[in-house]
């Protein structure tokens, strides 16, 4: 990191000279006068903070990503670019997404507005866009307007102008982030040096902060140091060998979903289900583990995929089986100052998989149950069966007791009905505000029976 830390917001530098944990990036933007993002539940969950930043992109060399600014600290920005919705446009020329949204009367109050333009100029800019995809406003929230107008606005939209500025920009990469270190914040340049920083007292690893940003902003966690290991080239490959895919514990499951291209059918059900595309862009696989959470959607389908964890620290690499990861409430294997690198599923995959996510709304929240389902079926036959379980135990589980009962027998009505009824019967559910522990058992049962005529 350079001496002087800066951040490029809207084309120009900005210092982050004196910037202060646990200052976010939403915080900070605001105290230098770019009040347009604002803040509306500092947890994720409405969007009213959306900003742009130049990511390297798959497709272009920069995409611009929309992320949460409430829920990154400010000192991550460090030798980055970013945009805000001040940079968008201005009153005498507004940008594209800031008309449609004005002619189409996608804005009464204005409190959610400067989000939604970020988060519709991210699809905007998305590299061979053929249609705009709603879900990129999927993690905004509008309490007046009314979604009609801001939908309609959205679909209005062409394409980039020649010459438009942000469009030019995506033809160059994007700045390389600098390693160095800021009050309670270090990035450091390889994952060797952050396995030593690791080693210090109160140090903790931070990804996407899309779940300690809110542990810091709701829950008053101040960590000591935080070692930001989502730029660490070491956990972000994608790898297709003959007898397993691996995946870099920090990408983002935006990186993800795209990098298998459809690979992973299991994961690509799990993808549109989990949080928004805003929390997408930021969260990673390794932090979905790191927290240990026993409703977190991943380890569901990781476990029905049979996956091993990649784990790496001072003293070296190590794989556990996902199914031994977990070891109580929030509880895992990992040693202090041990990260997860990388999450290696076994191939063949099975043919037939589904994840059902049971939530309270049908997107952006979290699961009561998740249910992941992988079978193989051969002649008539199931030849294999593995269900990974989230939200009816401490930790995720495997439902061995219902795979029992549909291995090496045939994959009829009958017998679905049967392993369903050991299906509802695994774990131990508890009663909470989000389910009671007779729905969830319900659930359990009902989802294999979905399955089966799903796919039948
Ligand atoms: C609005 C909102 C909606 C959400 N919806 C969902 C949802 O639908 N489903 C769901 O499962 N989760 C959801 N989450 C939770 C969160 O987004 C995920 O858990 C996410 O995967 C966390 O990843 P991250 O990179 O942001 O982790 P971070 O916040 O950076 O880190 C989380 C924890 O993991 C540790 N950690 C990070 N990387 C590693 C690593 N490589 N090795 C070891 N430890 C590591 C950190 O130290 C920290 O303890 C939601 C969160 C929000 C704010
Ligand atoms: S303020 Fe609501 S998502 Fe950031
Ligand atoms: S215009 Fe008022 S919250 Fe959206």
């Amino acid at each position: 990191m350079e001496e002087q830390p800066q951040v490029i917001v809207n084309c120009a530098a900005r210092s982050l000279a004196g910037v202060q944990p646990p200052t976010t990036a939403l915080d900070w933007l605001r105290s230098v006068g770019l009040t347009g993002a604002k803040e509306g539940c500092a947890e994720g969950e409405c969007g009213a903070c959306s900003v742009l930043v130049a990511r390297p992109g798959l497709e272009a060399p920069t995409e611009w990503t929309a992320i949460n600014a409430c829920l990154v600290p400010a000192a991550a920005l460090a030798g980055q670019e970013v945009v805000t919705a001040e940079g968008l446009g201005t009153p005498d020329a507004l940008h594209p997404v800031q008309q449609e949204m004005a002619v189409r009367g996608g804005s009464q109050c204005g409190y959610c507005t400067p989000g939604f333009v970020c988060s519709m100029a991210a699809e905007y800019y998305r590299p061979r866009r053929v249609e705009f995809d709603e879900h990129a406003l999927s993690g905004n929230l509008c309490r007046c307007t009314g979604y009609r107008p801001i939908l309609e606005a959205a679909e209005a939209l062409g394409v980039p102008a020649a010459g438009d500025h942000l469009s030019l920009r995506t033809t160059s990469p994007p700045p390389v982030v600098t390693p160095g270190r800021l009050p309670g914040f270090a990035r450091p340049a390889t994952l060797a040096e952050a396995l030593a920083l690791l080693g210090e007292p109160g140090a903790v690893p931070l990804a996407g902060s899309t779940d300690l940003g809110v542990e810091a902003n709701l829950r008053g966690a101040r960590p000591g140091l935080l070692v930001a290991i989502d730029h660490l080239a070491e956990l972000r490959g994608v790898t297709q060998g003959p007898t397993h895919v691996e995946i870099g514990a920090a990408l983002s499951l935006t990186e993800v979903e795209r990098r298998l291209e459809g690979a992973v059918p299991l994961l690509d059900a799990v993808f549109p289900q989990f949080a928004s595309r805003l929390i997408r862009n930021g969260a990673t696989i390794g932090g979905n583990l790191g927290t240990g959470s026993p409703i977190g959607d991943l380890p569901p389908a990781l476990l029905a995929l049979d996956a091993t964890l990649v784990l790496v620290s001072a003293g070296g690499r190590r794989t556990v089986p996902l199914a031994d990861y977990f070891t109580g409430y929030r509880a895992t294997v990992l040693e202090p100052g041990e990260l997860i690198a990388a999450v290696r599923l076994p191939l063949p995959l099975a043919s037939m998989t589904a994840f059902h996510k049971i939530a309270k709304r049908r997107y952006d929240d979290i699961s009561s149950v998740a249910i992941a389902i992988a079978v193989d079926v051969t002649d008539g036959v199931v030849a294999r069966a593995a269900i990974g379980l989230g939200g009816v135990a401490a930790t995720p589980v495997r439902a061995t007791e219902a795979e029992a009962a549909l291995v090496g027998l045939p994959w009829t009505a009958d017998v679905v009905a049967s392993a369903a009824a050991v299906l509802a019967r695994a774990g131990t559910p508890i009663d909470d505000h989000r389910a009671s522990a007779d729905y969830r058992r319900a659930m359990l049962g009902t989802s294999l029976v979905k399955f089966f005529e799903e796919t039948r």
